[in-house]
């Protein structure tokens, strides 16, 4: 069950839990100063008496209400500085304030939020719906195999979270497109979270179908003879080895309800259900992770639902190619030359760089049938991207400034971080077989990895259109739970593509 999440200007209903805003130095935000006047001064007594709660941003205090209250509780929430709040705050004190109503089994809370500080990054509306979405954002529970023991059932989850304010239809308005855009992260997270037994080429391109289809995005699906007959002869071979053969998704959405001149924008994304690095198998150690290599393609579909669920003015074609990379008597293996639908022919040096080949026929055939106006491709793409940027930013290649800046606009709106990597011709050209036309290594192995990588697909980029890779191994799933994501899937990549097309394609 998902929050319902609502915004009024005064109490619709009754709730458990009061929670107000408490700003540096314990100054009460006028909500908390009326909630304290009509509980006889109970607030301002409690935090005269205790010391460690100050009002400083990321604390938060459960109170229990005095006798006679409305309310079972209150909960202060330390804003600190209110001058220097912004959004990425707001999520992350949402986040926290959603466990913490968790913790205290509260089922329906009033959040009550006034224009009453100084603010100077972020308006009061806006903090109300980014405090919102944190706590929607870390509300995401993946506990479908999970036995319904009667503890659980027993758990109490909070139902309603109705934010009180006198900017509530403005606040209502910012919360509608954060919510359609945690929706498609939910979407996304579901998929990189399902195990590798259940979520494989086939059963994914179904789950899509069943699930953007009714929202009005068209789907079409290539199975492995499909494939075959259109020529995905790379993205074929990295599905040789596994007994559950690679697909194609496309995913449409016509936004601007006619047939525009300018062509769509196209997103791709790489769709590996279980990379066990095939015949160059993985060392054992962490090869579970490696049930997240579907990250790309997940974003990409996410990011359909999220732009259908509000939709979108925008034409958008999402692509994702999926396979599974297995060892077997079948699979491709290092020093195979195949062939792409590119036509250009590809020594395989090791079968571990297998989401470059499933991107390269991808690219190509949504180039070739689509005349995008950009092509963006997602993908959890090399594990040196891990060693040069961690866990917070996804490294981005790009080949046009102008796609960049709207990147790095859309970044800051939605506080995915991107960081602009370089794209060379000499990473290109170091991607040059002697045997092939192309091979899958650089000179120099997995130094640089993560840039070679780049090179390679660059070969794939027809007539110089505007593209971006970003390469989110790093971004698309977490070891440990952050104030908005329980871990492993994050639904990166979701928020600010969604942004990017808000903001600068509609
Ligand atoms: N899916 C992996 C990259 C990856 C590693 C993603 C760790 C997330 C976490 C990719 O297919 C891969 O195996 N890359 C190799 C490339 C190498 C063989 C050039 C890598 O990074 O080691
Ligand atoms: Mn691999
Ligand atoms: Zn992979």
């Amino acid at each position: 069950m998902s929050i319902a999440t609502t915004f009024q200007k005064k109490p619709e209903t009754r709730a458990d839990t009061a929670i107000v805003c408490i700003y540096k130095d314990n100054r009460l935000s006028s909500p908390a100063e009326k909630l304290d006047g009509n509980n006889d001064g109970f607030i301002q007594h409690y935090l005269k008496k205790q010391k460690k709660f100050t009002g400083k941003k990321g604390q938060i205090l459960t109170v229990s209400a005095p006798k006679g209250s409305d309310y079972t509780r209150f909960i202060l929430i330390g804003c600190g500085d209110a001058a220097k709040l912004n959004k990425e705050d707001c999520e992350t004190s949402g986040g926290k304030l959603y466990l913490v109503l968790s913790a205290a089994g509260a089922l329906r809370a009033h959040f009550f939020i006034q224009d009453d500080q100084a603010r100077e990054n972020i308006t009061t509306e806006a903090m109300a719906a980014h405090i919102a979405m944190g706590v929607k954002l870390r509300s995401y529970k993946f506990d479908k195999y999970k036995g319904n023991t009667e503890e659980e059932k027993e758990t109490l989850e909070l139902e309603e979270f109705e934010v009180i304010s006198d900017a509530a239809t403005d606040a209502e308005r910012l919360y509608g497109d954060l919510d359609c855009a945690s929706e498609g992260m939910f979407f996304a997270r579901d998929l990189v979270n399902e195990p590798p037994n259940e979520l494989y080429p086939e059963s994914f391109a179904k789950i899509i179908k069943a699930e953007l289809a009714p929202l009005g995005v068209e789907i079409e699906m290539f199975d492995e003879k499909k494939m075959h007959k259109l020529g995905f002869h790379a993205h074929l071979a990295v599905g040789m080895g596994s007994a559950r053969g690679p697909h194609v998704v496309i995913m449409r959405w016509n936004g601007s309800g006619k047939k525009s001149k300018e062509g769509p924008l196209a997103f791709v994304g790489k769709g590996v259900t279980f990379d066990t690095g095939g015949v160059n198998l993985k060392p054992s150690g962490g090869m579970e992770d490696m049930k997240l290599d579907m990250g790309g393609a997940a974003a990409v579909v996410g990011l359909m639902k999220t732009i259908a669920l509000r939709k979108s003015k925008a034409d958008v074609i999402g692509i994702v190619g999926l396979a599974e990379n297995m060892p077997s008597h079948m699979a491709y293996r290092p020093s195979d030359v195949i062939d792409s639908l590119s036509g250009k022919t590809i020594e395989i040096m090791n079968t571990d760089a297998e989401g470059r080949l499933v991107l390269a026929d991808c690219m190509t055939y949504v180039q070739r049938t689509y005349k995008p106006r950009f092509v963006i491709d997602l993908a959890t793409l090399t594990g040196a991207m891990m060693v040069a940027l961690g866990y917070d930013y996804c490294g981005t290649f790009v080949n046009d400034n102008n796609l960049w800046s709207q990147l790095e606009d859309a970044s800051k709106d939605s506080g995915e971080k991107l960081w602009r990597m370089p794209l060379d011709k000499a990473f290109k050209k170091d991607m040059e077989s002697k045997i092939g036309d192309l091979k899958t290594l650089g000179g120099m192995g997995r130094f640089g990895g993560a840039c070679t990588a780049a090179g390679f697909l660059e070969h794939f980029v027809e007539n110089d259109i505007p593209w971006a890779h970003m390469d989110i191994a790093g971004t698309a799933w977490i070891k440990a739970d952050t104030p908005t994501c329980p871990k492993p899937g994050t639904g990166f990549g979701v928020r600010v593509l969604d942004r990017l097309i808000a903001n600068h394609y509609e």
